[in-house]
């Protein structure tokens, strides 16, 4: 390690400042839907201090923070701005990579972001709830949500029969894009819709079926007050949080 890394002379804090508070406002696709943690760290501020952590002050590697902060480079799966960022981490690193240990990993952005840059990850947390952050951030995406990685189980395919069924005989050939959308069944395949998401995404298939299947809103309603406060307020306040 004969070199100074980035994160020692320079990083572009503005761009990095500027898109760590645009993330605030994402609901869609970030790791805070998934539970709300009160200390978590910007996405976008973590990439960049690990990547800036990892390779060396090079102007290429300033203006490169630049490209990799903003939420669009992570948001549909790598961009090359990533790509092009994992390869330089793992040069920096003999061809190797890096070991990133986290042991305060909290709501998971530290080490997600340094997965994301392809280093070999570790991460923990003292509180049972970060724990289980983490573990469904972290680890059950790759292990679970893999294409292909697990057999279609019954109740999917019951699914698809329930609703082949209700539309039975009701469907006419120009009717079954509108059919499709409406019942949750592709008529122009052999499949269900649920069995082609299942194929794509087990754990997001199998996440979508038990929410249905729990009906947390409507069951646990009444525990929860309204959110007359606001988020913040409320968890101030001892509150309940919202059930998404
Ligand atoms: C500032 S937060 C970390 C936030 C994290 N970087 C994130 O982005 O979510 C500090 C974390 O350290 C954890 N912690 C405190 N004492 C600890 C200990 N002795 N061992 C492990 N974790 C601990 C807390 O539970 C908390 O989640």
């Amino acid at each position: 390690m004969g070199y100074k890394r980035l994160i020692e002379h320079r990083l572009p804090l503005a761009e990095v400042s500027t898109e760590s508070a645009r993330e605030k406002s994402i609901r869609h696709g970030h790791i805070s839907t998934l539970h709300i943690w009160w200390a978590r760290r910007p996405l976008a501020a973590s990439r960049a201090a690990v990547f800036a952590m990892l390779v060396p002050d090079t102007d290429e590697n300033y203006e490169l923070v630049k490209k990799i902060v903003p939420w669009e480079a992570v948001k549909d799966g790598n961009s090359d701005a990533i790509l092009e960022a994992r390869r330089r981490v793992l040069e920096a690193n003999g061809g190797v990579p890096p070991k990133v240990l986290d042991p305060f990993g909290g709501g998971g952005a530290i080490p997600l972001e340094a997965l994301r840059l392809g280093c070999e990850v570790y991460s923990m947390d003292l509180n049972p709830v970060a724990h289980i952050i983490q573990k469904a951030t972290l680890e059950f995406p790759q292990k679970y949500g893999q294409p292909n990685s697990r057999p279609v189980p019954d109740y999917i395919r019951e699914k698809d029969r329930q609703a082949a069924a209700l539309a039975t005989g009701k469907v006419s050939t120009k009717n079954r894009g509108k059919a499709t959308r409406q019942v949750g069944f592709d008529f122009s395949g052999s499949e269900g819709l649920w069995e082609q998401a299942y194929k794509r995404n087990p754990l997001a298939t199998d996440v979508r079926y038990w929410g249905e299947w729990v009906k947390a809103r409507a069951e646990l309603a009444e525990f929860y007050p309204d959110d007359v406060f606001g988020e913040d307020e409320q968890i101030m306040r001892g509150g309940a949080a919202r059930i998404h």
